[in-house]
C-alpha cells in the first residue's frame, strides 16, 4: 500500500501494518459538525477514525481546528448550535453488541455516556463543584449509574479511586479550592475512571499544569491504561508531548483530519506539509529529545531517533 495523496488523511504503510493487528472499540465516519451561527462554522468537515481496544491516540492541532468540537461529537455530547451535520460514531462494546451511538437516545445514552466512554473536559479541574466535597464529587457519578450500589461500597470505590490516581484518600473531605491544579485534574481523572468505561476521552488534561505536575499525571495515566486496558483519545496541542504517549496520532487542521500515522512515523517521517510544519514549531524537536514518560529514557528505540 502506497501513501494516500487523493482524499482522506496522509498514512503510511507502517501504519496499515499497525492496523492489522487492532481491535477497534470507536469507529467514527465522515463525520461534519457545524455551528450554525451567523455566517456557520464549519468546525468538523468529513472526519474519519477508528480508535482501537487499550490504544492511546493522539489529536493534535492548533487552536481552535475542531479537536473538542469532534470530541463531543464521538461521545454524543453536542448541543445547539452544534449541529452533527453527518457521519456514524459506532462503539464496539467488549460484550460484542455494536452502538449506534448517534442514534442513542434518553436511558440508552445516560448508560453509554461514563459508562462506556468517560471524558476528561478541556479545563474541567476549575470547574470542580466549590461547594461540594471531592467525596460528593465521587460518589454522585456512582449514586447516577450504579443505584443499586450501596452507600459503604461507594465510599469504598470512591477512596480506592483516589488512590488509583495517586491522590491520598483523606483528601475525600476535601473542597476544590483547598487542592492543588495538580489534584483537582487527578480527581477529574478518578471521576473519568469511576464506571471502568473502554475509552476516556481525555480534552487538554494536563495543558494548564507545570511541566513536573504533568509528567506525573501523564505517566498515572499511562500505568492506569496498562491496568485496566481501556482506550484513550488525547486531546492537546502538544505535540510534542503526543509523541511520547500516543501510539498513533491524527493531525487536525481546520477541521479536517490530514494526517493519522503512528507517532513514530509521525515523528520520522510526517508527510503532510502542515504536520511538518506543527513539528518545526516546537524547538524541543529539532534538538534533543527529552526523556520519554513511557520508557524513562532518552528515545532511542527503532534505532531512527538518536
Ligand atoms: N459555541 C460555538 N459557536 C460558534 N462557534 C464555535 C462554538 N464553539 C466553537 N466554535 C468554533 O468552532 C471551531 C472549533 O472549535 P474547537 O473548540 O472545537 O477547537 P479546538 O481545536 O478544541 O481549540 P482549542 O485548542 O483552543 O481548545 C472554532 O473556529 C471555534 O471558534
Ligand atoms: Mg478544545
Amino acid at each position: 500500500m502506497t501513501a494516500t495523496t487523493t482524499a482522506g488523511p496522509l498514512t503510511s504503510p507502517t501504519h496499515a501494518a499497525y492496523l492489522a493487528g487492532q481491535d477497534p472499540v470507536l469507529t467514527a465516519s465522515d463525520i461534519s459538525i457545524t455551528y450554525e451561527v451567523d455566517p456557520p462554522v464549519h468546525a468538523v468537515k468529513g472526519a474519519s477514525l477508528t480508535l482501537h481496544r487499550g490504544e492511546i491516540l493522539g489529536l493534535a492541532g492548533e487552536s481552535g481546528c475542531g479537536k473538542t468540537t469532534l470530541a463531543y461529537g464521538l461521545n454524543r455530547l453536542l448541543k445547539p448550535p452544534a449541529i452533527l451535520r453527518s457521519g456514524e460514531v459506532t462503539f464496539h462494546d467488549a460484550d460484542g453488541a455494536d452502538v449506534d451511538v448517534v442514534g442513542l437516545r434518553g436511558d440508552a445514552l445516560r448508560a453509554f455516556r461514563w459508562d462506556k466512554v468517560s471524558m476528561v473536559f478541556q479545563g474541567a479541574m476549575n470547574s470542580l463543584n466549590p461547594v461540594i466535597s471531592v467525596r460528593d464529587q465521587l460518589q454522585d457519578v456512582m449514586t447516577t449509574h450504579r443505584p443499586q450500589m450501596s452507600r459503604a461500597a461507594r465510599g469504598a470505590r470512591s477512596a480506592e479511586l483516589l488512590e488509583l490516581v495517586g491522590v491520598d484518600p483523606v483528601r475525600l473531605d476535601s473542597f476544590a479550592h483547598e487542592l492543588s491544579g495538580g489534584m483537582r485534574q487527578r480527581v477529574m481523572i478518578a471521576m473519568a475512571l469511576a464506571l471502568n468505561p473502554q475509552v476516556m476521552i481525555m480534552d487538554e488534561p494536563t495543558t494548564a499544569l507545570d511541566v513536573v505536575v504533568q509528567r506525573g499525571i501523564l505517566r498515572e495515566i499511562m500505568k492506569l491504561r496498562e491496568q485496566f486496558g481501556f482506550a484513550v483519545v488525547f486531546i492537546t496541542h502538544d505535540l510534542p508531548m503526543l509523541l511520547e504517549i500516543s501510539d498513533r496520532i491524527a493531525v487536525m487542521r481546520d477541521g479536517e483530519i490530514v494526517e493519522i500515522d503512528t507517532a513514530e512515523s509521525v515523528y520520522a517521517r510526517a508527510q503532510h506539509p502542515y504536520t511538518r510544519t506543527l513539528l518545526a514549531s516546537f524547538p524541543s524537536l529539532t534538538g534533543e529529545r527529552g526523556a520519554f514518560v513511557r520508557g524513562g529514557g532518552p528515545a532511542t528505540e527503532e534505532g531512527e531517533e538518536s
